[in-house]
Formats: C-alpha cells, sequence, structure tokens
C-alpha cells in the first residue's frame, strides 16, 4: 500500500520532514508508535456523505487508518467515529447534526471515544462555529483542502487534550501519494481535478471546494497504471466540471487528450468520467467519445432546469435550446449514448410555466435517470438572497410531477435494450441470494444469476426485461 516511501526509511526520532508527503507518512509511523502502545482502542467507523469526490477523498482517510493498525468496522461502537460531510443540500447537514446527537450519548458511556468530523461542511464559519460552542465532544474538525494532513492532524488529536480544528480558506495544493483502501478490488474513481470557478447561484461548492486545480495528466496517468496493476478495470474520472479539467495547467491539456492518454493504459477495460457542465462540452470531446474503444457511452450532463430566464439566474450559462441542441449533436455522433441529468425544482422566481419548460426538456431530451432535487437554500449563495422563495407545498407538488415524468420517461428510454445481449461488469451480490448486480456500459443496472467467482469480470448477458430503472437478464456467456 506504501506507495513511494517504504516505513523503514521513517525515522521518527529524526527531524519532522518539510515535503508534504513525507511529513504525513513520518506521522503515520508516530500514529502507529502510539497504537502500538494502547491497541485495545482499535476499531473505527468512517461514514461519507456526499459525492463521489468524498467517497474516493474517504479511501484516503481509510487507507491512513488501515495503515496505522486500526480496523474498520460498520457500526458507530467503535472507539472513533469518522464523518465526511456534505453541504450540498440542507438535509445533508441535518443528517450529521442529528447523528453527533447519538454519538454525544456514546461517549457519555465511554470517554475514550473519538468523533472526527471533516469535508465540505466543516468549510462554513457558522458549522464551525457551532461545533466549537455546543458541540464540545467532538475531538478532530477539518475541511476540504487540509485533508492530505490527516495523520498529523489525528497524532495531535490523540496526544492532546483539546479540541483540535484546522480549516483552511483555499489552498492550491494537490498533495500526491498518500496511501488508500479502496471500496472495489475491480473499478475505482480517480479525482482529476478539485474545487469549481462555476459560481452557479444555487451552489455552495465553490465555497468550500475552492477554486478549480487540476492535477498534471502524468500523475492521472500514473495513478490508473497503478491501479490497473491492482486489477482495477474501469475507472471514472473524477471533477465538478471535467470539461474545463486542465485549462488552468502549465501546460494546457484538454479534457479529450487527457482521456487519450488514460486509454493508452493497457488493461484498463472501460473509462467513466463525471461531471460535465453543457457550457464547455466540446465536440472535441464528442469526436473523441465515439471513437474510442473504452470510454462508456453514458453522459451525465446536469440540466438544472430547462427554463432559459431560471437557467439565466442560475448562472448556468447556456439556455434551452443550446441544451437540447447539444443533445441533438451527441446523439447524431453517438447515436447509442446514454444520456442521465440532474434537475432541481423551486429555484427562486420559478413559475407554473418555467417549471413546464423542465418538463419539456425531459420529454425531449430522452434521459435514461434523471436526479431531482428540491432546491435548497444555502446561506452565503446569491440565490439565497433571491426574492420570491417557492412555497413548500408548491414545490413538492411539482418535484412529485416531475418524478413521475421522469420515471415514465426513463422506462420508456431504458428500456431499448431489451431483447438485446450486453457486456455487463460484475459489481456485487445483491440481496437475493445468487443474483448479482452489474452495469453496462451505459450505466445501466442488470441484475442476473452469477456467482461469486465472476465479480469484477466482465459477462455477456441478455436483458431479459426492464424494471425501469433496472434489468433482469440472463449469462450467456463469460467474456473472460
Ligand atoms: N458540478 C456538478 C454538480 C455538483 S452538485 C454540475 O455542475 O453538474 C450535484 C447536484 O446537486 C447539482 O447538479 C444540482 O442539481 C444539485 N444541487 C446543487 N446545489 C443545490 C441546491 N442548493 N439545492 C438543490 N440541489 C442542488
Ligand atoms: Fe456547483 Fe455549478 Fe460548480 Fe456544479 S458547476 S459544482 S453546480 S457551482
Ligand atoms: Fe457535497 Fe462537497 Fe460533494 S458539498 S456534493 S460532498 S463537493
Amino acid at each position: 500500500m506504501f506507495n513511494r516511501l517504504e516505513s523503514e526509511e521513517i525515522n521518527i526520532a529524526g527531524e519532522i520532514p518539510k515535503e508534504d508527503t513525507a511529513r504525513q507518512y513520518f506521522y503515520i509511523e508516530k500514529c502507529k508508535e502510539l497504537y502500538r502502545k494502547d491497541p485495545s482502542h482499535n476499531t473505527y467507523c468512517l461514514t461519507t456523505f456526499g459525492c463521489q469526490m468524498n467517497e474516493k477523498q474517504s479511501e484516503v482517510i481509510a487507507g491512513i487508518m488501515d495503515e496505522i493498525g486500526y480496523r474498520r468496522i460498520e457500526t458507530e461502537d467503535a472507539d472513533i467515529v469518522i464523518y465526511n460531510t456534505c453541504t450540498v443540500r440542507e438535509n445533508a447537514n441535518l443528517k450529521v447534526y442529528g447523528r453527533l446527537g447519538l454519538l454525544h450519548n456514546m461517549k457519555k458511556q465511554k470517554k475514550e471515544k473519538k468523533i472526527i468530523l471533516f469535508g465540505c461542511m466543516m468549510q462554513e464559519e457558522h458549522v464551525v462555529n457551532k461545533i466549537r460552542n455546543d458541540y464540545r465532544f467532538v475531538d478532530l474538525v477539518f475541511g476540504t483542502h487540509n485533508i492530505y494532513r490527516f495523520a498529523e492532524l489525528f497524532y495531535h488529536m490523540m496526544t492532546g487534550e483539546q479540541q483540535v480544528i484546522e480549516i483552511w480558506e483555499g489552498t492550491d495544493k494537490i498533495v500526491e501519494d498518500l496511501p488508500a483502501e479502496r471500496n472495489y478490488d475491480f473499478k475505482s474513481g480517480v479525482n482529476i481535478m478539485f474545487g469549481c470557478n462555476n459560481f452557479c447561484s444555487y451552489c455552495i461548492v465553490p465555497y468550500v471546494r475552492g477554486r478549480e486545480r487540476s492535477r498534471e495528466p502524468e500523475a492521472i496517468v500514473e495513478e490508473v497504471t497503478r491501479l490497473v496493476k491492482d486489477g482495477v478495470t474501469e475507472v471514472m474520472l473524477l471533477g465538478q466540471n471535467v470539461n474545463s479539467y486542465g485549462k488552468t495547467l502549465e501546460n494546457p491539456v484538454s479534457f479529450a487528450e487527457l482521456l487519450e492518454k488514460v486509454e493508452a493504459v493497457q488493461g484498463l477495460k472501460r473509462i467513466r468520467f463525471m461531471t460535465s457542465h453543457p457550457k464547455d462540452l466540446s465536440d472535441e470531446l464528442i469526436a473523441y467519445m465515439a471513437k474510442s474503444k473504452k470510454v462508456c457511452h453514458h453522459l451525465h450532463l446536469p440540466m438544472q432546469s430547462g427554463s432559459s430566464r431560471i437557467l439565466k439566474e442560475m448562472n448556468r450559462r447556456y439556455d434551452k435550446e443550446k441544451y437540447l441542441s447539444l443533445v441533438e449533436k451527441i446523439r447524431k455522433a453517438i447515436p447509442d449514448i446514454s444520456l442521465t441529468t440532474d434537475i432541481i425544482v423551486g429555484f427562486p422566481g420559478e413559475t407554473e410555466e418555467d417549471f413546464l419548460e423542465t418538463i419539456d426538456v425531459v420529454n425531449k431530451a430522452g434521459f435514461d435517470t434523471a436526479f431531482t432535487f428540491i432546491y435548497s437554500k444555502r446561506t452565503g449563495t446569491p440565490a439565497a438572497k433571491m426574492e420570491n422563495q417557492i412555497p413548500e407545498a408548491v414545490v413538492k407538488e411539482r418535484f412529485q410531477r416531475l418524478l413521475s415524468t421522469v420515471q415514465e420517461k426513463g422506462r420508456e428510454i431504458s428500456s431499448r435494450f431489451v431483447g438485446t445481449v450486453q457486456e455487463v461488469l460484475v459489481e456485487t451480490e445483491s440481496k437475493d441470494p445468487g443474483i448479482f448486480t452489474g452495469r453496462t456500459q451505459y450505466n445501466l443496472l442488470v441484475h442476473f444469476p452469477a456467482t461469486p467467482d465472476l465479480e469484477g469480470k466482465y459477462v455477456n448477458v441478455h436483458l431479459d426485461e426492464c424494471k425501469g430503472f433496472y434489468y433482469l437478464g440472463t449469462r450467456v456467456d463469460p467474456l473472460q
């Protein structure tokens, strides 16, 4: 698991290294030494709220905890409870506060229990103030910019008496090569960039994740190569707006060029990516996707609203017509493309007419799935100050109508593959013993009878029936 530094090389009695990665490996060794002194305090539970980028960063935290010697368990009676938080919508925050109440009671029974909070929610000043004042039992708090410093902060928490809080306002750093414990053996997310510069008026992400920074293509290719050596065949390249990848690098590289470099990694079979902002989706990318052998024919293209007026208020920098013509262009170049989207209902000032425009796009664009969200007011964003916040009852009613349209259309569109044979990557056993779940390149889920030895393998599956957001299928013949 140690990529660069072998633990023998680290002299913990020596000087603390200045270089970021070496410094963290130094602290990992210091934490190991502490752990050996009291191995009875030895379990942790890590919960991730939020998006795949958060998931990916949790893998680094898990990698460090495992390296120190802690054992991961799924229940919160663990000695150390860690939450990687999200604040994109209010209910993500409420979940964390709710669970903190329970943890407080548990900690009263077991004083040596440690509670750690990090991630997006911790970048908000009002949240940190609340934790500092009302949640004194939380032991360690850090944000999104200093996640790489976890080992060092953990060491301070374990050796001090006080609540440790370290929040940075921003960073231009990208620290590579920390240990990571992956969720799956055969597929993995790979962060290609951090932050966001788009400032959509409803969205808190640019405030909590900071300015857009791209990783060097060499570092990405190196990570993918290492993952493939380790058994991964499918990668998901992650960023808030992958279409603007590489623009700020010293030697700018386009996203399509990055895809080409990743595609050259031998042994890699599938490449996915998320998320594509419609305003930056280039013809170069469409052309590359059409000819590529590895990039999956699935595009997540969040539209947010179908009303040009609302899109302007949202600062999305495209309108309904541009979105629909983009969809048309993509379908022309890649006829079998599967499109998915995100939609917000109840943005301030949304009228019934605006809402009907959204329904109209859902009817026209042919999404396989749409993730639908009720607008959530986020303190500090321009939309939070807008007049005409929509009453809850109106939003809920629109949300229900949107959901039925999305489901109805989704079923119709997805069922286009019924009766075909698709290559499926076998993922996990479902709740039904003997029935496994896998995904087609279109990201559509398939349930079919299989055996555990096929996990992580590609098999041919005949899609017998479409059940809305998943298929029932029968295996035809294993491909490998
Ligand atoms: N960077 C991605 C989206 C990241 S957030 C993009 O621009 O496409 C994921 C989704 O959460 C967004 O697409 C949006 O639909 C939703 N979202 C973000 N802020 C929200 C808010 N304040 N209320 C409701 N939904 C929101
Ligand atoms: Fe938020 Fe917009 Fe950035 Fe996506 S592109 S993360 S919605 S500000
Ligand atoms: Fe949430 Fe942060 Fe992702 S706010 S959606 S975890 S970038």
